[in-house]
């Protein structure tokens, strides 16, 4: 594991302790056991606290820091790596892990580049290991009812849509306050629905072009290059030339006692349709008097992550947020272990065809995120209103700013 921060303990921590009970199994592979065997942090603090902890399940790992602990941790003989550091420093650690011949997990977004893609799918493929990336929204069963509804056809022709993901204030001024300089919340939070998007409506579409605003002033200056919130919009053609527009609205900044706390609402509009999706208002509705809606929340989505008593008495803790992990880990186990050693390329290729976390079907939403962060800057450096071709004649990205018809390629390579 490198980096052991909320979504370490949100989801893969679960994952580790449900997973060291009960092994991963399947016909094919037979009880496969997992095990946590090492963390690198940037300071060791957490590991540490959690490892002091009498309640922890995990047994000992190697707690690993400062400027050799990536080393190190790759040479502790682990098989697998999941890299759940900030934003912009995934690629560093999951360049070094591939290096070193270890399947890799990235959590969203994977890297903020299409060249740092180019980079990551080249290694994995030289080294014949898997590299993916977290995106647990395919997993929630909404989602997962919506695709198989455009699979079979019965909505057709996705026309445009919206998304919005907000999160509390007290995301960008505490939980993110150490790396939070320069960021936006858009490459953290609008991926998951730019991935929705290009799963569920593609692939035979393409990308045509990406613009973006925002507004700051309240995590930063209001002529800083860290952002508030927002706006996104990505506009696709279909094969048969007509287009699909989508706008995102992400934002790190509502109050932090709104009574969603991660608030996150759909629509896509059909020809023959309207899908409308709500990610907490499923029905619950629940208050608790001095526990709502901080600690305890009032629409709660226990679909994602939940901790539960079963009707058996066993106490557990699970959703698509930890599902999304395990089923990384069955795809090592099918690679690794799911038949004899001489068909291992053929099980490495058919879990690298699975455009759902494979890295190298991450080419839209990267290329998605290396626009709209170059739109951004271009914004916070006094020029707004930038606009990005994808893969027209002058290059795969192509970033035409107000005013100046000589466009700035930021790829050159087709997307
Ligand atoms: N799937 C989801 O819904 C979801 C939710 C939250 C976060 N995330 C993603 O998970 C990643 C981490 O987010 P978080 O909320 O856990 O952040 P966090 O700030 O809580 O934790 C970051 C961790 O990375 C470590 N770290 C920082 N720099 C490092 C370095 N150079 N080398 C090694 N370790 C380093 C820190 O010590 C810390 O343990 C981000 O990419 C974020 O987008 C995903």
């Amino acid at each position: 594991m490198i980096g052991f921060g909320m979504i370490f303990d949100d989801t893969y921590r679960p994952f580790f302790e449900a997973v060291r009970r009960t092994p991963l199994y399947t016909p094919v592979t037979g009880p496969i056991t997992v095990s946590l065997t090492a963390a690198a942090s940037r300071t060791g603090t957490r590991v540490a606290r959690y490892l002091d902890d009498p309640a922890a399940s995990l047994g000992v790992f190697q707690n690993l820091s400062g400027s050799n602990a990536i080393p190190e941790l790759l040479e502790s003989g682990v098989r697998a790596v999941c890299v759940a550091t900030p934003d912009d420093r995934h690629f560093g650690p999951a360049h070094a892990a591939l290096s070193a011949r270890k399947h890799v997990l990235i959590e969203k977004p994977s890297v903020l580049n299409l060249s740092d893609l180019d980079n990551l799918v080249a290694l994995a493929e030289r080294n014949d290991v898997l590299a993916k990336v977290v995106y647990h929204k395919l997993a929630d069963p909404d989602h997962k009812k919506l695709h198989t509804l455009v699979v079979d056809q019965v909505l057709q022709h996705v026309n445009n849509g919206y998304c919005s993901l907000l999160e509390p204030k007290s995301i960008s001024g505490g939980q993110f306050s150490e790396w939070i300089r320069g960021r936006n919340p858009g490459t953290y939070v609008a991926v998951h629905y730019l991935k929705l998007i290009d799963f569920t409506f593609g692939p035979l579409w393409s990308l045509d072009r990406i613009s973006a605003t925002g507004q700051r002033g309240l995590v930063g200056s209001p002529d800083g290059p860290t952002w508030d919130s927002v706006q996104l919009q990505v506009v696709y053609r279909h094969p048969d030339a007509r287009e699909a527009a989508f706008d995102i609205h992400t934002s790190w900044v509502t109050p932090d006692n709104f009574p969603g706390y991660v608030e996150q609402e759909v629509q896509f509009r059909f020809d023959n349709g309207v899908w409308n999706a709500h990610q907490r208002k499923r029905g619950v509705e629940l208050t608790v008097e001095n526990r709502t809606p901080s600690e305890l929340k009032n629409t709660p989505n226990y679909h994602y992550n939940g901790t539960f008593l079963e009707p058996w008495g066993e106490r557990s803790q699970r959703g698509y947020g930890i599902e999304i992990i395990e089923r990384f880990f069955r795809e090592v186990a099918f690679v690794e272990h799911g038949g004899p050693a001489d068909q291992r390329p053929e099980r490495l290729r058919q879990m690298r065809s699975l455009t759902y976390n494979d890295l190298s079907a991450d080419r839209n939403c990267v290329a998605i995120v290396q626009a709209m962060e170059a739109i951004l800057a271009r914004a916070a450096a006094g020029i707004p209103g930038s606009l990005v071709k994808v893969n027209g004649p002058e290059g795969g990205l192509a970033l035409f700013e107000p005013g100046n018809a000589k466009p700035t390629i930021l790829y050159s390579g087709r997307v």
